[in-house]
């Protein structure tokens, strides 16, 4: 019931936002956020994403989330995060947890 109140909630501001450029999650992505981490906020989710479009985009094409199992996303975003931090293309820890929040949320099967 919870999840049903929060979804349409959502709907509803998406709805009256449409007109500007926010990032809003879609229904299955809400699905998937308590899937993964019960308690991530749609803040922190929206955040994850947003960076994930900023910082891995820029060695090469974004990969699918769903690309990798939740289990597998972990060290390879610490790899990439090296990589990146040694090219000087910052992506410091806060943003980093991020991105890993939003590709395991998106990797994970709803429930
Ligand atoms: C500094 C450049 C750079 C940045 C920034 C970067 N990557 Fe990569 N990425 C690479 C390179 C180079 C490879 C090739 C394989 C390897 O070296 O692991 C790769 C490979 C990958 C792969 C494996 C692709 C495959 O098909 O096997 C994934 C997944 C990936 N990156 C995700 C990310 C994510 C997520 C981020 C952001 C946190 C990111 N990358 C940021 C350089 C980068």
């Amino acid at each position: 019931m919870y999840k049903i109140l929060l979804i349409s909630a959502v709907l509803t501001i998406a709805a009256a936002c449409s007109s500007s450029k926010k990032v809003v999650p879609s229904q299955p992505d809400l699905v998937n956020v308590n899937a993964a981490y019960p308690d991530l906020t749609l803040a922190d989710f929206n955040q994850g994403k947003i960076l994930y479009g900023e910082k891995c985009v820029v060695c090469h094409a974004l990969k699918s989330p769903k690309s990798l199992s939740p289990e597998r996303w972990p060290s390879m975003v610490a790899d990439m995060t090296n990589k990146a931090n040694k090219k000087e293309m910052r992506i410091d820890p806060t943003q980093e947890a991020l991105i890993l929040k939003y590709l395991v949320t998106m990797s994970t099967p709803g429930k």
